[in-house]
């Protein structure tokens, strides 16, 4: 049997719509928590085979997903490059600052896969665990939100320091994007040769770019990457996710060469309907807010994207993902709604 997601995504026929959650392994779930209590720290857990195997699957046992995401970190790329990364317990990401051309020489790609096979190893220990009906997704940063969290140090909530020395200093940024986008490139290729059989990248922070910069910090390194993986492996499913893009979201569908778009809560259903999905597989777009705080919303909502979006190749997910306070009963009401929803009641016109 092959995989929902993956026939939606090759745009087949298919009788379910396919359904995963961004972060649908971590803290909401009770045996996330035990086991994280029990290890080390957040990036020794993603450098554990067997335990990152086990968190990627915790969801999988829970509920009636269609995917299952490999447990890492889009901050493990800068790690093997040779910054530091640290999770401080309720801070966020703490990274060392890539801000001058020394910080920038001292980063290097020899170690990228020695640093990051055990990443590969969770992807074989799960590709050889989950079931055929079941997709295993591998992902990776985008350039451009990598970049903001090794030049601003932390997370920021709109990466101000972040795009002024982007302008400021294009040489070196540039140089910094190539370094990412060879090491990105490599990554996702290793990670399709472990198992992975379908790629996502995030670009969390596409949002805050100026439209002046899109085509260069968005469109061309999310381009040159995607060439660069199917040179390799030309038929992998690359979803992206430029995150609060907005109507750019139209341009990064049609230029950068991604199979399907993730959608964001802040992009209308007709819109999605009617500009993106007769030319694009799309993937979203349920509130995380409205998950974790009321489930009678959230399952109305889902109704409603279900009703916009599912009568063309359309995948189940969240605007962003899954919160810590989110409790497990409003997402099984969500999943019990989509797996109900008669597929007949989506709109077959332009909605
Ligand atoms: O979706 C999944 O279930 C797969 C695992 C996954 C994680 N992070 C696990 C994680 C994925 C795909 C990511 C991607 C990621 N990481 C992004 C892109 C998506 C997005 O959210 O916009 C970003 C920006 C990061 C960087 C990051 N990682 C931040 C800002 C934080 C701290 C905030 C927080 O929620 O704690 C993390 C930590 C992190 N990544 C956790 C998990 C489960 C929490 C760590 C813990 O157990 O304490």
């Amino acid at each position: 049997m092959t995989s929902p997601l993956l026939s939606v995504l090759l745009k087949q026929p298919c009788n379910r719509v396919p359904v995963w959650f961004m972060r649908q392994a971590g803290r909401y779930l009770p045996e996330y928590r035990e086991l994280r209590k029990h290890k080390g720290s957040f990036l020794d857990l993603c450098y554990s085979p067997q335990d990152a195997a086990e968190v990627t699957l915790q969801p999988l046992r829970r509920f009636d997903l269609d995917a299952a995401i490999l447990f890492s970190d889009i901050l493990v790329i800068p790690d093997a490059l040779g910054c530091k990364v640290q999770f401080l317990e309720n801070h966020g990401p703490q990274l060392s600052t890539i801000r001058d051309e020394a910080s920038l020489n001292a980063l290097s790609l020899e170690n990228l896969h020695p640093h990051l096979a055990p990443v590969y190893e969770t992807l074989s220990l799960l590709r050889s665990q989950l079931p055929q009906d079941k997709a295993l997704i591998g992902f990776s940063g985008s350039p451009w939100t990598l970049a903001c969290y090794m030049i601003e140090g932390k997370g920021s909530k709109d990466f101000a320091f972040t795009r002024s020395w982007a302008i400021a200093h294009p040489h070196l940024f540039h140089r910094l994007q190539n370094l990412l986008i060879e090491a990105i490139s490599e990554y996702l290729i290793a990670q399709v040769k472990a198992g992975a059989q379908v790629l996502k990248l995030f670009d969390s922070w596409a949002g805050v770019v100026p439209s002046a910069y899109w085509n260069d910090w968005i469109i061309a390194p999310t381009r040159a990457i995607i060439s660069r993986v199917r040179l390799i492996h030309p038929d992998i499913p690359i979803i992206g996710f430029p995150r609060q893009a907005g109507v750019q979201a139209l341009d990064y569908a049609t230029h950068t060469g991604i199979t399907a778009l993730a959608c964001d809560q802040f992009q209308p259903l007709p819109w999605i309907a009617n500009t993106l999905q007769p030319s694009i597989t799309v993937q979203g777009n349920l509130d995380n807010l409205t998950l974790a705080t009321d489930p009678v919303q959230a399952v109305q909502h889902t109704q409603h994207i279900l009703h916009h979006l599912a009568s063309r190749p359309f995948i189940f997910n969240l605007g962003h993902g899954i919160i810590p306070e989110t409790p497990i009963a409003h997402v099984e009401k969500v999943i019990e709604t989509i797996r109900a929803f008669p597929l007949s009641h989506a709109r077959h016109d332009a909605a």
